[in-house]
């Protein structure tokens, strides 16, 4: 079933049933100031940090459901309204919601007014903006309140939800004409506030919560609302609001608008105030000033759409098949800006609060943005790289704001080093900037003990290295990319961190993915050696890296598939021999990738093993059978009930890994076969069973032994979104970034005859047509560049402004 439809020309999804599974959330913000809004008006805004600079107040895991956020309330004689639907849930005679790139659209209507509002976070400017449209249908005047609404948090997310004995009694609020401004802790050590204002008069306002939703009120008919009017309130403490209330008499065929506006401004220390007790609203007038005319407001949202336009041209596919086209040009690139953005920090399941930015997490989604704005991804990596520990290891997180590794959850996630290698490899294929090898970046965000990043590099790979068991094999640490493989750790008591709660590094816990990691990534290192010139130490470095493929081979190697690891006893994990978890996806995908057994066999086997025992209809579950026991030797893989999370759910983020491994088998028609089982433009008709948004991808998917099989979880904040970019970029059509030029290798269903891309690559535009004459799935036998015949391989890249590139399989 479906809950709306796909509109490609003006690149949105449009939700017209707004009981959708659950909440369908769209981000607002591409730079510091970001909005969650949902398809119902939910949602909060934060500045750069959903933990340390929270705007408005999101009540996660709430009942009923995402009831905080950016709601208009109508009231119309008897009837009270939102144009979104919630919270007041009166049924609307009409609704759409139109998820944009970087904007929302929420129309409502009801008994002949219609309401629409237009939101959006302009570039360059830390405000959410809400157009709000009314207009009177019907044939009679009609007279109308209108009420905005929000709920301020105090600014620290943690806190606020936690701190209430301080909390009560710190709210401070002022309000100058249609200006509500939200000054807690402004008078000591901050140096911010926000401010909501309306660019119309008002006729009352609120700040009061209490006052506004009624002391036992509920924001499904907050008191206020039924008045018909606010009671100007200003808030001492407890919960600072904004509220404001126009009252309206439409004639009939008349439209009304009004901006409403939030904004974060930060005041320098010396000019906070302008009296005492006065704050300094200048620059919160001047960014008001930007954004007070419908005509502003257009502008600020015709920059937004030709940003958006922009950057997606630089990647853009025409192929037979829709979905794919609607995935590559507009929706996988969008998720691939907001994990990028985000990380892991906050979605509608990451609260903002738990996690910053993950080391191996953010490397990774750099693989899918990095052609989009290379400059913010190379700040990205040294941002990284900085957080990195001196003997090569990394935090496993750092915080946004303060760009400092996270020392609560320190480091020991043996695989985490080895990604930085993984997205400066990237980046310097797609833009050719050598010059980044030679920055200084800081080891432990101390300048003292900064090196070159190349020197970082050379720890991370050193890091493996001085990090091998009895097998020659990696150790594993805390976990690999399974954070929930926790071989060392044996939590017993509930509550405590699976993690990090026991000895981090057991001294024979090995893990085969890191190995296939090594080698991949070892490769890539060693080319970037050869690049510069440093011939000796990059054959060194090919020899540690053939070392661990025979490792791999040996000890790594279980007869049909790879293993998973050693354990804490040296006993195999993600073998035929063991009772569960006789067989994992991850080191299938990454061995393959990384070319072990290619030659030799065993890649086929594994793959045919992954086919076998791991496929099912909506994707490739990560283990299997599921573990139906607690493992302490496993840790928290085995706490979930069988089917979901790690414990043989559908992890969507390791699929595109094996879709690579097909492709490099030359494996079209299977690689896209998979590519269809996990993307959610091919999840449109099921939405009632996968439940998440069907533009996005989800984290998770319920396996096969999950009783809710198929259904999707975690959506937004995913690796999935960069490696399925990369992989269909890359692996099947074959674009492929490489240090001197463009590579174009396409790896397609044999059906597929012809396409198209358009890509932007270190300042030219390549024009380039695959032709399939033969119903191949792999091999390239001519290419042409601007009408002449060029050696196989890879094309250089050019200085002219746009190239003509033409492929014959
Ligand atoms: C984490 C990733 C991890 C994955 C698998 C995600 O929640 O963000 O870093 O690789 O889970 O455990």
């Amino acid at each position: 079933m479906k809950y709306g439809h796909f509109d490609d020309l003006n690149k949105e999804y449009v939700i017209t049933n707004y009981e959708t599974p659950l909440p369908w959330i769209n981000y607002l913000g591409s730079d510091d100031f970001f909005t969650l809004l949902s398809n119902t008006a939910g949602g909060y805004s934060f500045y750069k940090d959903a933990r340390l600079r929270r705007i408005t107040r999101y009540r996660y895991n709430n009942l009923p459901l995402d009831q905080d956020g950016f709601h208009i309330y109508i009231k119309d004689n008897k009837t009270i309204w939102n144009p979104g639907w919630q919270p007041t849930r009166t049924k609307l005679d009409k609704y759409e919601c139109h998820h944009g790139l970087g904007y929302t659209n929420i129309i409502g209507s009801k008994n002949r007014i219609e309401v629409k509002q237009e939101l959006y976070v302009p570039k360059n400017d830390n405000i959410l903006l809400d157009r709000v449209t009314l207009r009177n249908n019907d044939k009679k005047k009609r007279s109308i309140d209108l009420f905005s609404f929000v709920e301020f948090c105090l600014w620290d997310a943690q806190d606020d939800t936690t701190n209430f004995q301080r909390n009560f009694s710190t709210g401070e609020m002022e309000v100058v004409g249609s200006k509500i401004y939200h000054k807690t802790e402004y008078r000591e050590r901050r140096n911010h506030y926000a401010v909501f204002f309306a660019n119309k008069k008002i006729d009352s306002f609120d700040t009061e919560r209490e006052k506004f939703m009624g002391l036992y009120g509920s924001p499904a008919a907050p008191q206020a609302v039924l008045n018909g009017k606010c009671s100007n309130t200003i808030a001492h403490g407890w919960q600072p609001v904004g509220a404001h209330h126009i009252h309206l008499d439409l004639e009939a065929g008349e439209t009304y608008d009004v901006i409403f506006g939030l904004a974060y401004v930060e005041v320098p220390e010396r000019k906070k105030f302008i009296k005492p007790g006065v704050i300094n609203k200048e620059p919160a007038e001047k960014l008001i000033g930007k954004y007070d005319t419908d005509k502003k407001f257009d502008e600020g949202l015709k920059t937004l759409n030709a940003f958006w336009d922009k950057l997606l041209s630089r990647f853009e596919v025409s192929t037979a098949n829709e979905k794919v086209n609607r995935m590559v040009n507009i929706w996988n690139a969008y998720q691939c800006m907001v994990t990028f953005n985000m990380s892991r920090s906050a979605s509608y399941y990451e609260s903002g609060i738990g996690r910053g930015m993950g080391f191996r997490d953010s490397c990774q989604d750099l693989l899918g943005f990095v052609h989009m704005i290379p400059e913010r991804a190379r700040q990205r990596i040294l941002d990284i790289a900085a957080t990195q520990k001196e003997d090569g290891g990394a935090y496993h997180q750092y915080q946004p704001l303060t760009k400092k590794g996270n020392s609560d959850i320190g480091g020991g996630f043996n695989d985490d080093p080895l990604w930085l290698i993984a997205c400066v490899d990237a980046y310097i294929k797609e833009t050719g900037d050598w010059g980044i090898l030679d920055e200084k970046v800081d080891f432990d965000n101390k300048p003292e003990v900064a090196d070159t990043l190349l020197e970082h590099l050379r720890r991370s790979f050193n890091y493996t290295l001085n990090n091998l068991g009895p097998h020659s094999l990696p150790l594993i640490g805390r976990a690999d990319w399974n954070d929930c493989l926790n071989l060392n750790c044996f939590s017993k008591h509930p509550g405590e961190s699976f993690q990090i709660s026991g000895p981090s590094e057991g001294p024979v816990a090995e893990s085969v993915f890191i190995a296939g990691m090594f080698v991949k990534y070892g490769k890539a290192y060693a080319n970037i050696l050869r690049h510069l010139g440093k011939d000796d130490e990059a054959a060194a470095a090919e020899k540690a890296v053939a070392a661990m493929e025979k490792a791999v081979l040996k000890d790594g190697w279980d007869g049909k598939w790879f293993l998973r690891a050693y354990d804490a006893f040296g006993n195999k994990v993600g073998s035929s021999t063991n009772d569960e978890g006789q067989i994992y996806i991850e080191p299938q995908g990454m061995c393959v990738m990384a070319g072990i057994g290619v030659e030799s066999g065993e890649a086929q086997k594994a793959l045919d093993s992954v086919k076998k025992r791991l496929e099912t209809k909506y994707g490739i579950v990560i283990l299997n059978p599921a573990y139906t026991t607690y493992r302490l030797n496993l840790g928290e893989i085995s706490s979930y009930p069988p089917g979901y999370k790690e414990n043989a759910g559908i992890f969507c983020h390791n699929n595109p890994w094996v879709i690579f491994a097909e492709t490099i088998m030359g494996h079209g028609n299977r690689a896209f076969a998979l590519y269809k089982k996990t993307c959610p433009a091919f999840l449109e008709d099921i939405s009632e069973i996968h439940r998440t948004e069907p533009y996005v991808y989800c984290q998770m998917v319920a396996g096969k032994d999950a009783p809710t099989f198929g259904e999707g979880k975690n959506s937004w904040l995913t690796g999935t979104a960069a490696w399925t970019f990369t992989v269909l970029t890359q692996g099947i059509l074959g674009i492929q970034p490489d240090y001197d030029g463009l590579k174009i290798d396409p790896c397609i269903p044999s059906n597929v005859s012809e396409y198209k891309v358009n890509r932007r690559f270190r300042g030219t535009m390549y024009h380039i047509t695959v032709f399939n004459p033969d119903r191949k799935q792999k091999g390239v036998r001519k290419i042409l560049v601007d009408g002449k015949e060029i050696k196989l391989g890879v094309i250089p890249a050019s200085t002219k402004k746009e190239v003509d590139v033409q492929i014959v399989m």
